[in-house]
């Protein structure tokens, strides 16, 4: 290899890896590949819980599996109090939510306060 050549790869690489570090200001400590359900719960749940990471942590993964389980009926009980969450109780009643439950629930299991994704300070 020539020096030349050495001097572009060198330059190549030193390029490449503060892109990379800048990438990862941008994005966080961690961002889920769950593009889908992380839609739906910022459609349907993060104006009242924040946003996934705040939102996941509320339950662990087990808890969340059953929080979606038995048709919704304990998601459906907590929000059944306000009346801030009629809407709430219309999506988790609909078909709607039944189209999404799947990939949300695997989003929010993701940040589940016993996953591995925890963010830290939350
Ligand atoms: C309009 C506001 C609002 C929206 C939207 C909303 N929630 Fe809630 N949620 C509440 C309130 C109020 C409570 C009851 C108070 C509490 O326990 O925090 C609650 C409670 C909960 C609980 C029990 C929390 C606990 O503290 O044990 C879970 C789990 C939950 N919500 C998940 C969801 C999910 C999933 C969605 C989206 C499908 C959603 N919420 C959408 C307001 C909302």
């Amino acid at each position: 290899m020539s020096l030349f050549n050495k001097v572009n790869l060198y330059l190549i690489i030193m390029i490449s890896l503060s892109f990379n570090l800048q990438a990862e200001k941008i994005r966080g400590e961690y961002s889920t590949k769950n593009l889908k359900g992380q839609d739906y719960y910022l459609n349907s749940c993060s104006s009242c819980h924040g946003e996934g990471s705040r939102g996941g942590n509320i339950a662990s993964i087990r808890e969340w599996k059953e929080f979606f389980s038995k048709d919704a009926s304990e998601l459906i009980y907590f929000h059944e109090e306000d009346s801030s969450t009629l809407k709430v109780l219309e999506y988790l009643k609909g078909n709607e939510f039944k189209k999404e439950s799947k990939l949300m629930l695997e989003f929010l299991q993701e940040f589940a306060y016993d996953s591995e994704h925890i963010p830290t300070c939350n």
